[in-house]
């Protein structure tokens, strides 16, 4: 079937949870140490994984650096720009005007259960509003105390220079991993205005923990082109010297991929999504693995000759 004929696939983040099961991921986290948890007001319908998060964290604020996003889940009546996204052969929607982020803050703070957002971020540009006018309405989120930090999701060098100019950001997130290296001026930027990254599908959506060989029925991420039957079988085959090298240092493709991204910039935190406790502390367990120049350079001469079959997702 052509990708256009494809009937309208769900969104990635808009997929039908077991709120129990989540519940318990997160617990397990909190208890493993994780102390960054990142959410968005598009996370499920009406907040559903804000609201999620907050009940987890009601007893546990202080133990935890709560992130969360808008701009994508724009109101019934409000207009909204298309920012073209390659996963899901489709685009997002995006209304990041200023008028309208005092009342996302507000919703997502209702939703977390919380009085203050320690990071909040624009998930994506809004093709319609200068990044700048958007960073203006965040500043006065914290001049008036809803929000502790600023933060940018998917954003070009440009936009983070423009948007790090109205008023200091805190942290920018983008895909980064293994399979999909992060923007290099994006990454220069950062590191020259001070601004910590956080790397969104660490491990490649799954891709890189060495378990995804073939997708069940339903799996979204059969709309991601690097995960077609033929695709998916050349980049196992492709990153095989990878896992060879996790599993001589005695650690799971995941844990290396994991210590890999923390060892690229002093200021990276990796955010790894897991429903399954026993991965989330193997996940947590990588933050303290050391890994040796030597090591780098063979991972960074194995990814060098792993040509990735597929586009990116974005
Ligand atoms: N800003 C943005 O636009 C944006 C976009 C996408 C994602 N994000 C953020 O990034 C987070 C992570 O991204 P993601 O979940 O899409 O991708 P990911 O973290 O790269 O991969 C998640 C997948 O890996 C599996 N997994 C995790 N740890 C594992 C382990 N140790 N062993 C085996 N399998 C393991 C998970 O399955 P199990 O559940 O079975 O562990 C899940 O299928 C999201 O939760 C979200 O907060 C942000």
């Amino acid at each position: 079937m052509h990708p256009l004929e494809h009937p309208e696939p769900e969104l990635p983040f808009q997929r039908q949870v077991d709120d129990a099961r989540a519940e318990r991921a997160l617990r397990a986290a909190l208890d493993a140490g994780a102390t960054h948890v990142d959410t968005s007001d598009a996370y499920g319908a009406d907040g559903h994984n804000e609201r999620l998060v907050g009940r987890v964290i009601k007893d546990r604020r202080d133990e935890v650096v709560v992130a969360t996003k808008f701009g994508l889940a724009v109101q019934e009546g409000e207009e909204s720009r298309a920012f073209p996204v390659g996963y899901a052969f489709r685009e997002l929607r995006v209304n990041a005007e200023p008028r309208l982020i005092r009342g996302y803050a507000e919703r997502s703070l209702a939703n977390l259960g919380t009085d203050v957002i320690d990071l909040y971020y624009a998930h994506y540009p809004d093709p319609g509003v200068p990044i700048e006018e958007t960073v203006g309405a965040m500043a006065e989120l914290v001049r008036d105390g809803l929000v502790r930090r600023l933060g940018l999701s998917n954003v070009t060098a440009a936009q983070l220079r423009a948007a790090h100019a109205a008023h200091p950001v805190a942290a920018v997130q983008n895909e980064w991993s293994m399979w999909r290296p992060v923007d290099a001026d994006l990454l220069a930027t950062a590191r020259e205005l001070g601004v910590g990254i956080v790397a969104w599908s660490p491990l490649g959506s799954g891709f890189l923990t060495g378990g995804v060989t073939e997708l069940g029925a339903g799996d979204f991420r059969h709309n991601a082109p690097r995960f077609s039957a033929e695709n998916l079988a050349a980049n196992h085959d492709r990153y095989e010297p990878i896992r060879t090298i996790a599993a001589r240092l005695g650690l799971t493709p995941a844990q290396l991929a994991l210590a890999w991204l923390l060892h690229q910039d002093e200021h990276v935190v990796a955010i790894p999504g897991s429903r399954t406790p026993a991965h989330i502390e193997e996940n947590v367990a990588a933050a303290d693995v050391t890994l040796h120049q030597d090591t780098l350079a063979q991972v960074a001469e194995a990814l060098a000759k792993a040509e990735v079959a597929g586009a990116t997702l974005l």
